[in-house]
């Protein structure tokens, strides 16, 4: 390989504008892995570079490792650094974390106000790969909830939940019940995508878990939807699968006691996979109708 000379070097913005342009817009390892100085540590002929490692909230140094499991990688993009420490070593989540997510939550006296404390929360790593926080879209005023599981892409670019494909059918599913997005609150259980789409670990799930719950309790719909199990699972305290829970009414106790109607379903991106089960979330959609129109 030539060495490029120093001066005809793509700058670094040009060279991510390159990479975002032809649509890698993706980290596929959690921590970075520095090119530069695995060329140089390469037999003699490679271009030697000095690069000073990246430090800071979006990329501290961290040893690498060659392969990496699907896994491996949530666990361990769990445990990388959610807060910088002044000297410039990362912290890690641990129930700290946690106890400060669950203590912003409870302060927050409006939706506005839970808004700007997640978007200042630095305790989960997934906000560190995340383009936006995907807080809500909808009307808070409106009878009915509904809770997913995470931003995907689409939703990460655009900061709102529900804006891709299976957005798409939720909109669907919502108007043959009467109901949009003029109607009806829709928000995640985790506000941050998850790299790539992968599962959101337990702990993860654990750190955001106040928000979502303080979310509810403020918008205090007269009826909960748990779009998929990890909704369902997180929000209504059970362990049992989707296909069980789904079309049976179940009660979301808020930390103040209210109780709220909440009723689990398939999740619209199952759906999408899985279209044969569409006819049973319709089932769900019309238990929703049925005991909105009961609650009057
Ligand atoms: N899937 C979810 O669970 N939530 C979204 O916002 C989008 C896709």
């Amino acid at each position: 390989m030539t060495a490029v000379p120093r001066d005809n070097r793509p700058d670094i913005a040009d060279l991510l504008t390159f990479y975002a342009s032809a649509g890698v817009d993706e980290a596929l390892e959690d921590e970075p892995v520095n090119r530069f100085a695995e060329a140089a540590s390469k037999p003699p002929g490679r271009a030697p570079a000095t690069v000073t490692p990246p430090t800071g909230e979006k990329g501290a140094a961290l040893p690498r490792s060659t392969s990496v499991s699907r896994a491996e990688m949530g666990e361990r993009q769990a445990a990388a650094p959610a807060v910088r420490a002044p000297s410039g070593t990362a912290t890690v989540p641990d129930e700290a974390q946690a106890a400060l997510a669950r203590q912003l939550a409870m302060t927050a006296a409006t939706l506005e106000e839970l808004r700007q404390h997640m978007a200042a929360f630095d305790g989960c790593n997934l906000k560190y790969t995340a383009k936006n926080l995907v807080f809500a879209d909808g009307n808070p005023n409106a009878a009915v909830m509904l809770v997913g599981e995470a931003p995907g892409r689409d939703e990460d670019i655009e900061g709102l939940p529900f804006v891709g494909r299976s957005g798409r059918l939720l909109d669907r599913m919502l108007a043959a019940i009467g109901l949009d997005r003029t109607s009806a609150y829709i928000a995640n259980v985790i506000p941050w995508r998850p790299p790539g789409n992968r599962t959101p670990t337990p702990h993860e799930t654990e750190i955001c878990r106040p928000f979502i719950e303080r979310q509810i309790e403020l918008v205090n719909p007269k009826v909960l939807v748990n779009l998929g199990g990890p909704s369902a699972k997180t929000l209504l305290n059970t362990t049992e699968g989707i296909l069980r829970l789904r079309g049976n009414w179940r009660v979301h106790t808020t930390a103040s006691g209210i109780a709220i109607p909440a009723m689990p379903t398939l999740h619209p991106a199952y759906l999408l996979r899985t279209p044969a089960h569409k006819k049973l979330a319709w089932r769900d959609f019309l238990e929703v109708k049925a005991k909105l129109r009961a609650l009057g």
